[in-house]
């Protein structure tokens, strides 16, 4: 029987350089989209997905991270003396189950796969999810749900793909596919960041993973790939033919907010589209673009 995935690891090692100053003294996970940090959409996509428990590999100046999945209760005693319902719950809202959350270190920014490896103990041998948290997916179901229910089909690892123009292949892991039927293609091959010359496809992993405990038996040969860093891709690649491999076509809403201006689209089309938000932001943007 397929086993259901039930864990999520959430890599927030990364410096976030190109935010910087912003993120000097601030992990850019906690960056806000709208009116919550970037991190608390991907908790709250895999939360919509069934998905409960969290291994997220971090590192050194990380804790408001921690802090955030937390009880503020200084803030919440406030909140409930003065009688702000709304803001409470929004409060509560970000909060994980007592004993569902991990945090540990990844120590050396030696690359994504090591970053997900640092998490092996606490998947143990069963399928799990990754979300990369500067990649913002929204959906219904959410892209991590279509990807878990891929895998209740499959059997196997699954990946959220989408097409990219080919001169930015360099800045994505690349799949090449075949057989793909309502979305779902059987993988082929797997490489990291090529050349658009070399590139074997346009289909570029969009940081949304499903994957099978055997990926932490290639991670532990600690193999340097692309940019002389540990690539989960690499690791996933040498999975192919050994176990079931699928890439799953994301037709939803994708933001890559590790870009500044991704950053800015998200905020701007979030808005956009939020019942609280929508007639304000569209007034204030015509407002502002009549200059
Ligand atoms: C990482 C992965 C890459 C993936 C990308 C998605 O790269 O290594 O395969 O396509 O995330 O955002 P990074 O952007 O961290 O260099």
């Amino acid at each position: 029987m397929v086993q259901r995935v039930r864990k999520a690891v959430l890599p927030v090692a990364g410096l976030g350089t190109r935010f910087l100053p912003a993120t000097k003294a601030m992990p850019k996970e906690m960056l806000t989209v709208v009116d919550r940090p970037l991190i608390q959409y991907a908790v709250e996509e895999c939360l919509q997905a069934g998905i409960e428990e969290f291994v997220f590999v971090s590192g050194r100046n990380k804790g408001a991270l921690e802090d955030h999945f937390d009880h503020a209760y200084e803030l919440e005693t406030t909140l409930e003396q003065r009688k702000k319902a709304p803001e409470l719950k929004e409060t509560q809202a970000a909060t994980i189950k007592p004993g569902n959350a991990i945090f540990t270190r990844q120590q050396k920014p030696l690359g994504l796969g090591h970053a997900v490896w640092c998490a092996r103990h606490w998947i143990g041998r069963e399928p799990f999810a990754v979300l990369l948290p500067d990649e913002l997916t929204l959906d219904t179901p959410s892209c991590i749900g279509q990807l878990a229910a891929a895998h209740e089909k499959t059997g196997g690892s699954v990946v959220a793909v989408m097409d990219v123009p080919r001169e930015q292949t360099k800045s994505y892991g690349i799949a090449a596919v075949k057989g793909e039927k309502d979305g779902l293609a059987e993988i082929t091959g797997m490489v990291e960041k090529p050349k658009p010359e070399e590139a074997p496809s346009t289909l570029a992993l969009i940081g949304r993973y499903v994957l099978l405990p055997e990926v932490f038996d290639h991670l532990d040969r600690h193999e340097t790939g692309a940019g002389g860093e540990i690539q989960l891709t690499d690791a996933m690649a040498r999975m192919i033919g050994n176990t079931p491999f699928h890439a799953l076509r994301y037709a939803g809403r994708r933001y890559d907010c590790g870009s500044r201006l991704g950053f800015l689209e998200a905020n701007v089309a979030i808005s956009l589209d939020r019942q609280d938000t929508k007639a304000e932001s569209r007034a204030l943007i015509e407002r502002l673009m009549k200059g």
